[in-house]
């Protein structure tokens, strides 16, 4: 009922519901995206699929509705956000371009790929999506739904994945709505999300380096770019995706684990088969989409949860980074 008032009268409904304690359920119709993309403008929140995970997006450039994202989150200000944008041109405003900037966007864009460059001047973003560093991460993603709102809306969206920080991230809305409660104001809902693993980080402000695996292996893009990236240095927080604790279950996680103890649940790959099974065909790109799904719903069970080998190699090392993260001591 309350959807077709707002759909109604868009206008007067975005702004009552800014202050509503369930989120809007929106579906992709061209409805439901100009009401998405409404909301934006108004500075609220609101959630929409992407290929990788749900982000919580806000106006890049209104620094109130940036720092409801950090609010909503609880996120450490430190942090920045990757804005996300509708195509190369759009991402040209804010910044700097390279030649290796383009050779990974040509390739990968729109796609699960987001890349660090440096700020340009006059970028207009508010400086909280940057935490005040001189770079910005940038994406143009490949989900048709977040890639008509990005239109609809016509402006920059800052959007972390829609978890609390620290938290798994969210690969359906329900898990949004179990993370976030009413923090968002509107939830884009369409369907689970095909990747499943955050977008890979590539900087590209000096010599490329890996600051996050993600959804595009680091074989493809070196393949592209013809050069080993560099990885970051040890220590140093250049993306604090790279915090040891992150993406953490409430649950204790073991990891390798061939069978159960105790009062395990198991997290099967393969031949092991588990409780649940990431991928009993050992298909890494089966295993990546239902990585986080099946971390939800063990989770729930409120038990420890143990997680057979997944191969390295490919999406497995994103697949083994967001593990190693997983289980460390908190
Ligand atoms: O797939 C994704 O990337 C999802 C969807 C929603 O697009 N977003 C996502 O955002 O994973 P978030 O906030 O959870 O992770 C963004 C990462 C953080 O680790 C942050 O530190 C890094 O991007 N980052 C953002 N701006 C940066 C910058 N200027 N330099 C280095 N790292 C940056
Ligand atoms: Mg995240």
């Amino acid at each position: 009922m309350r959807r077709f008032a707002v759909l109604g009268n868009q206008n007067a409904t975005s702004q009552s519901l800014m202050s509503s304690s369930k989120p809007l359920i929106l579906r992709p119709s061209q409805d439901g995206i100009s009401c998405a993309a409404a909301l934006l403008s108004k500075g609220a929140l609101v959630a929409f699929p992407t290929e990788t995970v749900y982000g919580l997006g806000a106006d890049a450039r209104n620094g109130q509705a940036v720092a409801a994202i950090y609010e909503a989150k609880a996120r450490p200000s430190f942090n920045p956000l990757i804005v996300h944008v509708p195509d190369v041109e759009t991402a040209k405003v804010y910044g700097h371009w390279s030649e290796n900037a383009d050779l990974l966007a040509q390739t990968f864009w729109p796609g699960p790929l987001s890349l660090v460059l440096p700020l340009k001047d006059d970028h207009g973003l508010s400086g909280l999506v940057t935490a005040g560093l001189d770079s910005v991460a940038l994406r143009v993603p490949a989900h048709p739904a977040a890639r008509k709102l990005l239109m609809a809306f016509g402006g920059p969206v800052a959007a972390p994945s829609a978890n609390p920080s620290g938290r798994i991230s969210p690969t359906t809305a329900a898990h949004v709505t179990a993370g976030l409660g009413s923090k968002a104001t509107g939830i884009l809902d369409d369907g689970p999300c095909s990747v499943g693993l955050e977008s890979t980080i590539v900087g590209v402000t000096g010599a490329p380096a890996l600051l996050r695996s993600g959804g595009v292996t680091r074989e493809d893009i070196e393949a592209v770019l013809g050069v080993a990236l560099d990885d970051p240095m040890q220590g140093q927080i250049s993306a604090p995706g790279q915090l040891a604790s992150h993406y953490a279950p409430k649950a204790q996680v073991r990891l390798e684990a061939t069978n159960k103890r105790d009062d395990e649940v198991l997290l099967g790959y393969g031949p092991i088969e588990g409780d649940i099974n990431l991928s009993p065909e050992g298909d890494l790109k089966e295993a990546a989409a239902r990585l986080f799904e099946c971390l939800h719903e063990l989770d729930a069970t409120g038990r420890p949860i143990a997680v057979a080998p997944v191969p390295k190699n490919g999406l497995g090392a994103a697949i083994n980074d967001r593990l190693r993260r997983a289980a460390a001591p908190r």
